[in-house]
């Protein structure tokens, strides 16, 4: 008989039906009940053995996390939750597993505990809850930008320019790190390098999205960035997936209108795609806070919190406007603040950010009109001359979730910037080239799609929201 997934069963699955099943054991009880689990939902399939008629080898056999076939009638369930249960008439061992050894025990195992065996986490409940939920935006995402025209586009991972001037990035070299070529000078002599040339992997594929967009219109990009920045906090990774949206002839404001509103749609759709598991989460995240000092606990549940952002429109905050609420605010007047805000200019840090969301505005906050010596130099001069088009979106318990701006589409204005700012005007021959044939204004941003995840799932620590987390000291699996 042909398995079918858990979650069909438990959905749809009637009563003195015959059905077949495959899983993994979570729980095998009085040798007789068997809790199988395959992924598909939270929910395990209650299936009840014969144990009088099982082989003892086979029986020893039926230990937490073995594999099994399982076949036989679906009965009402005795049991509280499902209406079905299996009567197993025939079981068959895929794969063994040593209970002894298994390093997953069914008791409560710390994240961290689990983050050092990665490859098995995924089949505890917290994880494929959380698993299951990063599916789905993902596909929200998709769905999005799709059902609003945008193209898909794949930008190259391998760049030979450093897009942000970030100058925090992996080299990708295929050299011999104890013996590499030489130039007369005695640098290393990239030109024998694999691509003849210096490269490195991607921190965002933001410029080659504009040259997609100043021709297919409305494009997005959804892949993998890398940073090399030694950040060992909750909120950062090594290689992180990032949303990169570009529209031509949009302006900031259109900018901040589609980021809110999509946002907005893809919080929704996870609402109600994945009920159960965020009433999981939810329950997993008020335990977690009541273990916080009651002044840092979260004023709303995570459902709470999730659907206050879908029906609320976020505040919009010009960096101006913010500086001068943190200037007069308590946490700076008594010097709570590790940065204090003592002049206009100053980049806000974590604690500022969370003071104006959390405890100022108390809602999503989009801050606009940066000074510009302290962003990207792409970004569009306001008349002023001291600030940028730029917006940050700024969540309760995340910080900066997405940081995006209104490109400087003035030939002129761009090649002055980039020359203020010391970088290499080579390299961003084809950058420049866009400002000279039909240039137009255009915007974009970027959003990081592990923060999504952690705001929707209520995980405290963004290494528990990719599979196999890349941090300082830490590629293992
Ligand atoms: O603000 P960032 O650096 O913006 C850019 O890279 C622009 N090129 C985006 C654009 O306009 N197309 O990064 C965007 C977002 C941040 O707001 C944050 O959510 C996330 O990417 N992010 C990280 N997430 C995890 N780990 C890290 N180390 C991250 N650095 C940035
Ligand atoms: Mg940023």
């Amino acid at each position: 008989m042909k398995a079918v997934k858990i979650k069909n069963v438990l959905q749809t699955g009637a009563v003195n039906t015959p059905c077949s099943v495959q899983g993994w054991v979570r729980t095998f009880r009085a040798n007789r009940f068997i809790a199988l689990n395959d992924g598909s939902t939270i929910d395990n399939l209650q299936c009840v053995v014969d144990f009088e008629r099982l082989e003892e080898s086979l029986l020893k056999q039926i230990t937490t996390s073995a594999a099994l076939h399982l076949e036989g009638t679906l009965v009402e369930s005795q049991g509280s939750g499902q209406k079905v249960e299996l009567q197993v008439e025939k079981i068959t061992l895929l794969g063994a597993s040593d209970p002894e050894k298994y390093p997953i025990q069914p008791k409560k195992h710390s994240l961290e505990f689990l983050r050092e065996k990665a490859h098995l986490r995924v089949r505890t409940t917290t994880f494929s809850s959380v698993m299951r939920v990063r599916s789905a935006l993902a596909f929200a995402v998709h769905e999005f930008f799709q059902e609003e025209g945008f193209f898909y586009v794949n930008t190259p991972i391998i760049t030979g320019s450093d897009a942000e001037g970030a100058g925090e990035m992996f080299h990708v070299s295929t050299l011999d790190p104890k013996n590499p070529p030489l130039t007369e000078s005695g640098d290393i002599d990239y030109k024998s390098d694999f691509f003849g040339k210096e490269t490195n992997l991607t921190v965002s594929g933001q410029l080659e999205a504009e040259a997609y967009a100043l021709g297919l219109g409305d494009v997005y990009t959804f892949g993998p960035t890398f940073r090399a920045e030694n950040s060992n906090t909750t909120r950062h990774l090594a290689e992180f997936w990032m949303i990169e949206p570009e529209m031509a002839f949009y302006d900031l404001n259109d900018n901040m209108d589609l980021a809110e509103k999509f946002i907005t749609s893809v919080l929704k759709k996870v609402l109600s795609r994945c009920e159960k598991d965020l009433l999981f989460l939810e329950e997993r995240f008020n335990n977690e806070e009541k273990s916080k000092p009651q002044l840092e606990r979260s004023p709303m549940g995570l459902l709470e919190k999730i659907r206050f952002v879908v029906e609320n429109d976020f505040k919009r905050v010009s960096y101006t406007e913010a500086y001068e609420i943190l200037r007069n605010s308590k946490p700076n007047k008594k010097k709570k603040f590790q940065f204090p805000i003592t002049e206009w200019g100053v980049d806000l840090q974590s604690e500022h950010e969370r003071y104006l969301v959390e405890k100022h505005f108390n809602c999503p906050v989009i801050l606009y009109d940066y000074p510009a010596n302290i962003k990207a130099f792409y970004m569009r001069r306001n008349d002023d001359e001291k600030t940028v088009r730029a917006m940050d979106i700024l969540f309760p318990g995340i910080g900066e979730i997405v940081g995006g701006s209104q490109r400087e589409e003035r030939l002129e204005v761009l090649e002055k910037r980039i020359e203020e700012m010391g970088i290499d005007k080579k390299e961003l021959w084809w950058y420049l080239d866009l400002r000279r044939f039909g240039s137009v204004p255009h915007s974009g941003f970027g959003l990081g799609f592990e923060r999504l995840v952690q705001f929707t799932t209520g995980m405290n620590n963004i290494r528990d929201v990719i599979p196999f987390p890349r941090t300082p000291q830490n590629a293992s699996f």
